[in-house]
């Protein structure tokens, strides 16, 4: 196993969507992912997906609760009409942390390291770390989702003021 660098934002392949990977078994994805989840142990990370590390392909792996997920060519098959609001952070933005909205609930598919179908039902962290990792592979980035709770406030006190 080998710790890989981390890519950081801007770099281009952090808005990339991914390949699916098609040979789950192929040694060079069996090593990916024993580097990923040596990097994601070694930085803290709830959370990596491989783009994060320069791979341009639909595989990342989670660890909450001392679980650790393996998910290659995950979707998300559910998505709770209730939402919530969590701060969050990204390996690839160090030390950003900001509140970002989205469903509190999930299902996801995917097939784990053997190649077998998996389903997760999901709240809390997990749900949030899995939307976060698959929104990775798809190029998206939780930037885009802040909640602009400052803006807000300051649309408040303009119309506190107006009042
Ligand atoms: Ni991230």
């Amino acid at each position: 196993m080998a710790e890989l660098k981390i890519v950081e934002y801007p770099d281009p392949i952090l808005l990339k969507k991914t390949e699916p990977i098609l040979d789950v078994k192929k040694p060079a994805i069996k090593k990916l992912i024993a580097d990923m989840l040596e990097t994601m142990d070694l930085n803290n990370g709830v959370g990596l997906a491989a783009p994060q590390v320069g791979k341009s392909v639909r595989l990342c792996v989670i660890k909450v609760d001392g679980i650790t997920y393996i998910l290659i060519n995950p979707r998300v098959t559910y998505k709770s009409w209730l939402q919530e609001t969590w701060e969050e952070g990204c390996l690839s933005f160090p030390g950003k942390f900001i509140p970002v909205k989205r469903p509190k609930k999930v299902r996801v598919k995917a097939q784990n390291e053997l190649g077998e179908e998996i389903t997760i039902k999901a709240e809390g962290l997990l749900s949030r770390a899995l939307q976060h990792e698959i929104d990775h592979l798809d190029g998206k980035l939780y930037i885009e989702k802040e909640v602009r709770l400052r803006q807000k406030n300051k649309k408040q006190d303009i119309l506190k003021k107006k009042q």
